[in-house]
């Protein structure tokens, strides 16, 4: 069981892939090792076939030294082979996401709230057979304005500050197309298109040229209504805006009609609702400031002009129509004191709703 002196060739073997063998850290280096050092062209293997050739002592010894020595080698290769394999494993775990940790929550999405309240609008009035439609946002003079008893130089287009769009001009290179200022031209484009009986609440955005303020916005929504048929009266509108605000706001609620002027209704009212907050009992109401009446909306028997203008004959038909923001309407409802929150897209107000 000797490896001493007379063999040094077989101990300069042993050391050099012992010593190698420490700086093997990954299989690859290891197989590379072993091919080296006990492979077939390996120096051990070298040695062992020249045995053939000694004397038969010497063959004998270095024989059994040489085995020893294969045998030495193939255990510390087991050995650092399963050092090696399970260094990895250490690694891997390093690295192994713990499926035990509670995970991340994922932010839920949400509808913005002049959706929400829009859709919670169309609803109730779909629940009473109206039908959603909608329409441009960039429209025609004649639509926003002409069809609906507002011609050129009227002085009520002075109640609607216009973003006038350039693309199109009349002869006298007056703009012909604008941002629609309110919804009310989908009742001309509706009774344009269609035959009565029309029952239609149309949602969307609308355009106003003037200065932001707390209850002021550029860009905010209405929703228009129209209902025409033979024989509609002032009393079919004040039941279906009844039935609405009973609905939004809440069983019991008192509607109030005053006069307003519209030139494409007539008569033309606006319409309030008594306060929810404080039924009109508190002189420093946030909601109401005392008035004890809310006005959610302007509204009207269809003015029989904008019928004929439209293709109807207001001899035989008539309707009602009436416009509203929901922005103003979700403000009086949730006591949001700015309409510019609405388009600030501040998380902070927006999840809330
Ligand atoms: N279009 C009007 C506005 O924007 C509102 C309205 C609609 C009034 C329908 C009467 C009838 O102010």
């Amino acid at each position: 069981m000797s490896t001493g002196a007379p063999h040094a060739e077989l101990d300069a073997i042993r050391a050099a892939a012992l010593s190698e063998l420490e700086d093997a850290l990954d299989e690859d280096t290891l197989e590379q090792w072993r091919i080296a050092h006990l492979g077939r062209s390996g120096k051990l293997t070298l040695v062992l076939r020249t045995l053939g050739s000694l004397p038969a002592e010497e063959r004998q010894a270095l024989g059994a030294a040489s085995n020893e020595v294969k045998a030495l080698l193939e255990e510390r290769l087991a050995a650092r082979r399963e050092a090696v394999q399970s260094k990895g494993l250490e690694t891997l775990a390093d690295d192994a996401i713990d499926i035990s940790l509670p995970g991340r929550p994922v932010r839920i999405g949400r509808y913005h709230p002049s959706t929400q309240i829009m859709r919670e609008i169309c609803d109730i009035f779909q629940g009473m057979g109206f039908q959603v439609v909608e329409g441009p946002e960039v429209e025609w003079d004649r639509y926003n304005f002409e069809m609906l008893n507002i011609p050129k130089d009227h002085p009520a287009r002075d109640m609607f500050d216009t973003f006038w769009v350039d693309a199109n001009q009349d002869a006298e290179g007056g703009f012909t197309t604008l941002m629609r200022t309110h919804t009310s031209p989908m009742q001309a484009r509706i009774m344009e298109a269609h035959d009565p009986p029309i029952r239609v609440v149309i949602p969307g955005k609308v355009y106003r040229y003037e200065a932001t303020d707390a209850s002021h916005e550029s860009q905010f929504h209405q929703i228009e209504g129209l209902a025409v048929d033979k024989a509609i009266t002032f009393a079919n509108l004040k039941h279906t805006i009844y039935e609405f605000a009973r609905q939004l706001f809440g069983e019991g609620r008192k509607v109030r009609f005053r006069c307003d002027y519209f030139p494409f209704v007539e008569p033309g009212v606006d319409v309030s609702i008594d306060c929810f907050k404080c039924d009109g009992s508190n002189p420093s109401c946030s909601i109401c400031h005392g008035a004890g009446w809310l006005e959610i909306m302007g509204a009207g028997m269809v003015h029989p002009r904008v019928l004929s203008a439209a293709g109807y004959d207001p001899s035989i038909y008539s309707g009602f129509a009436f416009g509203m923001g929901p922005e103003r309407i979700a403000m009086l409802k949730y006591g949001i004191d700015d309409i510019r929150h609405f388009l600030a897209n501040d998380m902070r107000f927006l999840s809330q709703f």
